[in-house]
């Protein structure tokens, strides 16, 4: 038996007013589809069937799973769609059907739909809920046992039909066997002309096969995201449900409604957030530090007991015991090491800062490898660049570069090396070597009473 998933995302999705195709539209930093694709992986799925139609080009562009991808040339509707897939569906097979639109279930949500699909003995097992106001959802309708009896349409329902607070989720499992032979049978006789996956119910019901609905789920878990309305709601879920998870893990987060923390962020525990971060991508942050108020991380590893004030830091690593910040900016392919201090308007590039290195404020420090124990003096720039091409510096261990230096790379100070105040550094420094690079202070003995004067 192999557990598939087929996944529907060949809609426009009209209402999202987009040109780029609906379930591309992220959430907490990954597009829709991605997560739906995670949770289906997550809950035990082996393989993933991709129904694509709209921009599929682009759709396969953001894919991060291998997926089988089926293309779905005319929406017809969501029999249609899955009959598409057809030749990926063995008779052994648990198939899972489910929305690309979907972000917000959960893996344990579609196990334990499975599990009871598969414990029942079921040909199809249908997620369902119930809810205050049904309208626009197919309905759930039961028999005098209180049975499944088949799935009607809001456009297609009778009066009676429509009072029906049990709705059909769009989450299904089938068996692989009775799938197929009922996908054949579906016609498109209703009120919207469509080949409805949900008339597999009746049918499979006509044949005396067992079908069952499982309502095991909150609407909350199974919105749709069909506008832009939707999506920030879906996002405010999510960022709620991420925050949440952190804190019960042992992360304070002063103000969970201001803190915007991705799906695949890890924070190690007794780290404090403060109000307005966004903690983006890949980020990864240690035990016992700090990210103070609207620190903005993305794609970056922050070490231990380290403390971030209001800074920006892209695609870039942190040690431990350091304090970036405020108001500094760290770019891609920074390496900052352990107990370094990068303080206020330091913006370093594509460096490697060594540990217990200190560039304390108001620095450019761009393409250079600086060592262990340097002091990089205030008002510091690394001059990297000559209008064509970018230079590397070197600074090694235990230098010390003077406020207001300019290192015009390709430059090396040597270890111990010490560079004067005020001096354009030209030349490399040998080690233990002090360099001044300036002009000579010149002094004209009261100058200025004699200009005066005349
Ligand atoms: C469907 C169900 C409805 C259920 C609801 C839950 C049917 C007939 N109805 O209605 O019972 O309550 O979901 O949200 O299935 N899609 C394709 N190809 C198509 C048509 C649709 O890939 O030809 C995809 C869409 O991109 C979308 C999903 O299938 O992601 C659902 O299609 P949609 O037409 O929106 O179904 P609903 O009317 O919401
Ligand atoms: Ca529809």
């Amino acid at each position: 038996m192999n557990f598939k998933a087929i996944i529907l995302a060949a809609g426009k999705g009209t209402r999202m007013k987009s040109k780029y195709p609906k379930v591309a539209h992220k959430i907490c930093g990954k597009p829709m589809l991605n997560h739906v694709i995670d949770r289906t992986k997550e809950s035990g799925v082996d393989d993933v069937v991709l129904i694509l139609g709209h921009e599929s080009d682009y759709v396969k562009e953001i894919l991060t799973h291998e997926c089988k991808i089926v293309e779905q040339k005319e929406q017809l509707g969501t029999g249609h769609a899955v009959l598409q897939a057809i030749d990926n569906i063995d008779d052994e097979d648990v198939i899972l059907v489910i929305c690309g639109d979907t972000p917000l279930i959960k893996a344990e949500t579609l196990k334990n739909l499975f599990d009871y699909h598969v414990k029942n003995e079921y040909k199809t097992t249908v997620l369902t809920t119930t809810i205050e106001n049904p309208f626009g959802y197919g309905r759930i309708i039961r028999d005098d046992k209180n049975d499944l009896h088949k799935i009607v349409e809001q456009k297609d329902a009778n009066e009676q039909e429509k009072l029906v607070k049990e709705i059909n989720s769009g989450i299904y499992c089938f068996d692989g066997k009775s799938l197929k032979e009922s996908l054949l049978m579906i016609n498109n006789d209703n009120a919207q002309g469509e080949y409805y996956l949900t008339d597999t119910v009746k049918i499979m019901r006509d044949k005396n096969l067992k079908v069952g609905a499982f309502e095991g789920s909150s609407i909350e878990e199974l919105m749709g995201v069909n506008s832009r309305v939707e999506l920030a709601k879906a996002e405010s879920i999510m960022r709620n449900e991420i925050n949440k998870k952190h804190m019960i893990n042992g992360v304070t987060i002063i103000d969970p409604d201001n803190t915007y923390i991705e799906a695949d962020v890890k924070i190690g525990f007794d780290s404090i957030i403060y109000p307005g971060v966004m903690l983006l991508g890949d980020t990864e942050i240690g035990e016992d530090t700090i990210i103070g108020h609207n620190s903005n991380i993305s794609n970056s590893q922050i070490g231990n007991n380290t403390e971030i004030m209001s800074s920006k830091i892209v695609d870039s690593k942190v040690g431990n015991n350091t304090k970036v910040g405020p108001f500094a900016y760290l770019r891609p392919n920074s390496d900052i090491g352990n107990d370094v201090k990068i303080g206020d308007f330091v913006e370093v590039k594509k460096s490697k800062i060594g540990n217990g290195s200190k560039a304390s404020h108001l620095a450019y420090i761009g393409d250079a490898e600086v060592g262990e124990n340097v002091n990089i003096g205030c008002g510091v720039v690394f001059v990297n660049y000559d209008g064509k091409n970018k230079f590397k510096s070197i600074v090694k261990d235990g230098a010390f570069v003077g406020s207001n230096s300019n290192l015009v790379a390709p430059v090396i100070v040597e270890e111990n090396g010490y560079i004067a105040a005020g001096s354009t550094i030209t030349h490399n420094v040998p080690d233990g070597s002090l360099a001044i690079g300036r002009a000579r202070q010149v002094l004209k003995e009261n100058w200025v009473y004699k200009k005066n004067k005349k």
